[in-house]
């Protein structure tokens, strides 16, 4: 693999964790964010553009080996917002890739593109058993994030890997949290798999941690190369004191998409 991987949106939370992580696993990163970054690491290049402008990335792609496309609205917002930075910027990322040559593009998707999926009753869940059933704005733009890597796959032959990220913390501060918990070490890890797999194709796969309350089943991503070391189960005696036990009959622990399934998030409290 020649040339660095071209990471967007490395100023946030995941993408700061990724800087951190990748370099020691042998990749150049060549880090993208609407934001200045305030700690540009040795050896790091660093582009400061939007992503929904396809000429600032396709400038920022050109000899790149990869694409970890993390830049967006990470959470709920107007549907202007989130329409145009989530989905206009992955298009954008997606065609820059192609246009480039570079064939290799890691999606950050979201469980909410899944969200209002009942959690199975015992037994873990297959991503092929959760098609699209986004629980907000924000997870329509992550299930066009899939359809938009499907489409690059099939239409131009390029390796597509869809990270349904699950919680992406430093450590779990809710009971929820116990099962959807994607420790920093194992997003360094889960990115470097879908990076290195040999051939994936297309392939969409959860992003959680080996956690015992899991309802996520990982063979897809362990089959990416993706062994997760961590587990949130060290944490469950402290957030189960502090917030009480998960009662399955309440949405936010019977639904994928958790608090996002809540009236609190209709779009009238996004205006
Ligand atoms: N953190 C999680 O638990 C979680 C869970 C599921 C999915 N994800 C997805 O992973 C990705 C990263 O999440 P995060 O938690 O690091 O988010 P974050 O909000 O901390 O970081 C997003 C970064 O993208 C940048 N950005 C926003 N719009 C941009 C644009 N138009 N052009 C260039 N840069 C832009 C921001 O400046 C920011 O640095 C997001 O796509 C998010 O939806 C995160």
């Amino acid at each position: 693999m020649s040339g660095p991987v071209l990471l967007t949106g490395a100023g946030g939370r995941i993408g700061t964790v990724l800087r951190g992580g990748l370099p020691e696993r042998g990749w150049a990163l060549r880090s993208l964010d609407v934001a200045p970054l305030t700690d540009v690491r040795p050896g790091e290049e660093e582009v400061v553009a939007d992503v929904t402008d396809l000429a600032a990335v396709l400038d920022a792609v050109a000899g790149a080996s990869a694409v970890v496309h993390l830049a967006g609205v990470s959470g709920e917002s107007t549907w202007p917002v989130i329409s145009h930075a989530n989905i206009e910027g992955t298009y954008c990322a997606l065609e820059a890739a192609r246009r480039a040559g570079v064939e290799r593009v890691v999606l950050a998707s979201s469980n909410h593109a899944t969200g209002y999926t009942p959690r199975p009753d015992g037994g873990l869940l297959r991503e092929v058993d959760a098609p699209p059933r986004p629980d907000t704005y924000y997870g329509v733009s992550k299930v066009a994030m899939e359809a938009l890597g499907s489409l690059y796959a099939d239409r131009y032959g390029m390796d597509v890997v869809c990270l349904r990220i699950g919680s992406a913390f430093p450590e779990p501060t809710t009971v929820r949290m116990l099962a959807t918990w994607l420790s920093p070490g194992d997003q360094v890890g889960l990115v470097d798999a879908a990076l290195r797999a040999p051939s994936p194709g297309f392939a969409v796969v959860w992003g959680v941690s080996a956690n015992t309350r899991n309802w996520w089943d990982l063979t897809a991503a362990r089959a990416l190369g993706y062994e997760p070391a961590d587990d949130a189960e060290v944490f469950a005696e402290a957030l189960v004191e502090a917030h009480g036990a998960p009662d399955p009959a309440d949405p936010v622990h019977r639904l994928v998409g958790g608090q996002y399934t809540l009236p609190e998030f209709d779009a009238e409290h996004f205006s």
